[in-house]
């Protein structure tokens, strides 16, 4: 396992591209998921995907403290309400603000050893898997913040 670097907002036009399904799960995507978790927990985050480590790949690994989710080609199936609550992102460091995103989200995925799964997630876990999903089509979340609550980027 090793830390990849974290790709910044402003630096990188990677972070604004969409990334493509992953046709085959072999070495190189189990390395990089290995290596995603290393690199999230290293730098105290909650989720990354796999854009903010330079590789235009549909990978996303998300960890609320309770256990590592590890994700494949995530849809979003079903969506269900409406919150708002605040967020950031490692690859926008400092920056905060709110988003509205569905209370409720439905999502399916690979695992990693390819198998089909299916996460249902309320609050927080709707939250950070619209965030990381946005990131595999290029969006970030200061491009849906609520202006006004937008605290730490000039931008
Ligand atoms: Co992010």
């Amino acid at each position: 396992m090793a830390i990849r670097r974290i790709l910044k907002y402003g630096q990188d036009d990677i972070l604004h591209k969409k990334s493509k399904p992953v046709e085959k799960i072999n070495k190189r995507i189990l390395d990089l998921l290995d290596d995603m978790a290393e690199t999230m927990r290293s730098a105290d985050g909650v989720g990354l995907a796999a854009p903010q480590v330079g590789v235009l790949r549909r990978v996303v690994v998300i960890d609320l403290g309770d256990g590592l989710l590890e994700l494949i080609n995530p849809e979003i199936l079903e969506t269900s309400g409406q919150q708002q609550g605040p967020e950031g992102c490692l690859s926008i460091p400092g920056a905060a603000g709110e988003v509205i995103r569905p209370e409720r989200v439905k999502v399916k995925a690979l695992n990693r050893n390819g198998e089909i799964i299916e996460i249902e997630g309320t609050d927080l876990l709707a939250r950070a898997l619209c965030h990381e999903i946005d990131h595999l089509d290029g969006i970030l979340f200061i491009e849906k913040v609520i202006p006004d609550t937008l605290e730490g980027k000039d931008a």
